[in-house]
This record gives C-alpha cells, structure tokens and sequence, in this order.
C-alpha cells in the first residue's frame, strides 16, 4: 500500500507526464463532480460570489478558475509541484485564483476559515484521520463542505466498509501504463460517522454514475455543513475551580 507521500509522488509523475504532453484541455463550460455531462453541476454550490473558497487538491485548477471567475476569491492547494506547475503555467495570474503548493492539512493548520470548502475527486487520497480534524475548524461558523469521492470503481469494487486504505489505479494519460495509489474509497455511512465525529453535520449525499452502462465508475456527492453553533462543553467546564 503507498503512503500518503508516495501518492504525491505518483501524482508528480502524472503532472510531469502531462507538462510533457501538452495536452488541450479545455476549460470547463459546465461544472462536474469527476465525470462530466453528469448531474448534479455548478447548482450544488449555490450562489459563490464574494466567498472565501478553498478548493482541496486542485490539480489544473480549472475548477478553481470556474469559480473565481464568478466572483469567488478562491485559495486552490495541491500537494504535488508537478500538478502545481500545470496550474500556475495555465492560469499565471487570473484574479481572484490563488494557487498554492502545499498540503491541503499543512494549509489548513494555519489558514483563516472559509465560507466554503470543495474537492473533486482528491479527499480520497489523504487519510481522514490526519484531514478531518482540521477540517470543521477551518470552516467558518455556518460554512459548508461539498466533495465528491469514489463510490465504486471501474471494474465494479464498491466501497469498503473500514477506513483504511486499498489499492486503485491511476492510468497515465495516453498509455496504457497504471500506477497504484492508497485511496479511502469508504460508505456513505463511514463518511458521515467521520464528518459528524469531528464536529460537522452532514446534508446531503447525491449518486454520480458514469453514464454508459458498461462502465462502473460511481462517485458520490456529500454536502456537510460546520452548525452555526458550536455545542456547549459540559457545565463542569464552565466552572472555575475554587481555588484551595
Ligand atoms: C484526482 S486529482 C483531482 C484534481 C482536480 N480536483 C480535478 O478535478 O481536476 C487529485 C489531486 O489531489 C492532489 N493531492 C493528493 N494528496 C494531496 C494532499 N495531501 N494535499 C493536497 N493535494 C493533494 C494530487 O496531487 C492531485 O492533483
């Protein structure tokens, strides 16, 4: 099983691969969760004019400049100096987009909070262990978590019920030569047990299937939310000690 260093360094090859490719990619006309021309898009988020975003292992970036460009002031993180450089050559200086070359737990160690934070397809890479904990708290009171993950995968492997790490696969681009990545690919029940335990609440989850039938891949959508009130600690903490 490759540690969670070992899966930034498999996507350093990617991202080194595909600065040597060159390849067009678009930008995005339609929001997607991981497959595209799938529901639900862009209405997920609602209304992201004048939040602050974080977007959690943001690759190209293309989703982050989606967004920026509808009046969002976006931080974009993502581990991998490979994938970094593939963002900051496409977008050098787009406003709103700030693109930085970090851990997504480093960063939010230290960052204000933000009104909403969002992944595609990139919180099954870091162990939710070290990620959730610092993930209510860089919300802000109110503040929401929208990511999507892998369901079940393309040869038709579902989520497991334990949260540990498996095997996938990650496919350079225009070969045929697949590396293996740790992955937390985990049930709906699992996720929500993680996100409720470290302080969120959980919305709404949305199936993501690939539309042809021959092919299994399956996302899910969770929408989490920071409550606008934090519980109370129990009233023995409220009381100071008479001093002896
Ligand atoms: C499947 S790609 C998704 C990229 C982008 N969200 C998209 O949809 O195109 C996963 C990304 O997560 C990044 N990543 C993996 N571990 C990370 C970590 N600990 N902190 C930040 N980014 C990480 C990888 O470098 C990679 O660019």
């Amino acid at each position: 099983m490759t540690t969670e260093t070992e899966t930034v360094e498999m996507w350093n090859t990617y991202g080194r691969h595909q600065l040597a490719r060159k390849p067009q990619s678009p930008e995005l006309d339609r929001w997607d969760w991981g497959i595209p021309d799938t529901d639900p898009g862009m209405e997920a988020l609602g209304d992201v004019n004048g939040l602050r975003v974080l977007d959690l292992g943001s690759g190209l970036g293309r989703h982050a400049a989606y967004l920026a460009a509808r009046g969002a002031d976006v931080t974009a993180v993502d581990a991998s100096h490979a994938q970094h450089q593939r963002a900051i050559t496409r977008y050098p200086d787009t406003p709103g987009l700030h693109l930085v070359c970090v851990d997504a737990v480093a960063h939010l160690r230290d960052a204000d909070p933000y009104d909403l934070i969002y992944s595609v397809c990139s919180m099954p890479y870091l162990d939710p262990n070290r990620l959730l904990p610092v993930l209510a708290n860089g919300l802000k009171p109110g503040g929401r978590l929208l990511f999507s993950a892998l369901h079940t995968n393309s040869g038709g492997a579902g989520p497991s019920a334990e949260v540990t790490p498996r095997p996938e696969i990650l496919r350079l681009p225009g070969t045929t030569e697949d590396h293996p990545v740790g992955m937390w690919v985990l049930t709906p029940q699992l996720w929500e047990g993680l996100l409720v335990q470290h302080g969120l609440t959980m919305e709404a989850v949305t199936a993501i299937d690939y539309p042809k039938p021959d092919n299994h891949v399956s996302y899910r959508l969770y929408a989490a939310r920071r409550p606008q009130q934090v519980p109370s600690p129990p009233r023995t903490h409220l009381h100071r000690r008479t001093p002896l």
